[in-house]
């Protein structure tokens, strides 16, 4: 089998299982397998535009055990989803995966992260997300599919890159 390009510059992150994961920017190899993850995880479907670019894997050998998407807007990102396979769940994975975004986000020059969901509340909180009125996200995100898919209601959470990351 013709195998595609090589990735770019990938980590290899031990979950706290000790298992080897890759954290990888994605490949168009692994879109079916993240759309699957998608589904399963019954999170929206992944937009067919989706840039490569912003879109990391989780992979244990060839097969991809969780995704994370950066939507970006200007200066801001929103963080589009998360989804780790379900029995790879509670290893660090999503962990690594927030890590790898925060790296991307601040390697595009992003001060902050948004992120619209109501689940998975404990592991943003975690990952040092902190909820926001509806009314302080920045008017330029109504530009992203990210909050043009969220209901009026759904809760809305921020993170600083520079206190997180720097
Ligand atoms: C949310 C999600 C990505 C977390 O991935 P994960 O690999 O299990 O997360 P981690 O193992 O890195 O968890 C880190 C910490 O977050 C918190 N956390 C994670 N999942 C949690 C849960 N279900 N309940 C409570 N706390 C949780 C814990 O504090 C955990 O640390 P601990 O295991 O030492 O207690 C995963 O559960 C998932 O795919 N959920 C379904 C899809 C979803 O709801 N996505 C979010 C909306 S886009």
């Amino acid at each position: 089998m013709r195998r595609g390009p090589s990735r770019a510059q990938p980590q290899i992150e031990p979950t706290r299982d000790g298992l080897p994961v890759k954290i990888s920017r994605a490949a168009e190899r692994d879109l079916g397998q993240v759309r699957s993850l998608l589904e399963a995880a019954r999170l929206p479907a992944l937009p067919t535009d989706f840039p490569l670019s912003n879109l990391i894997v989780g992979l244990e050998g060839p097969l991809v055990i969780g995704a994370i998407g950066l939507e970006v807007s200007g200066l801001v990102g929103v963080l589009a989803f998360a989804a780790v396979a379900e029995g790879h769940a509670r290893q660090g994975v999503g962990t690594s995966l927030i890590h790898a975004l925060l790296s991307r986000a601040n390697e595009l020059g992003l001060r902050t992260i948004y992120l619209f969901t109501d689940r998975g509340r404990e592991f943003f909180e975690k990952m040092s997300f902190v909820e926001i009125p509806r009314d302080a996200v920045p008017p330029q995100l109504r530009l992203t599919r990210a909050l043009r898919e969220a209901s009026p209601t759904t809760p809305a959470f921020s993170l600083e890159i520079a206190t997180r990351y720097m």
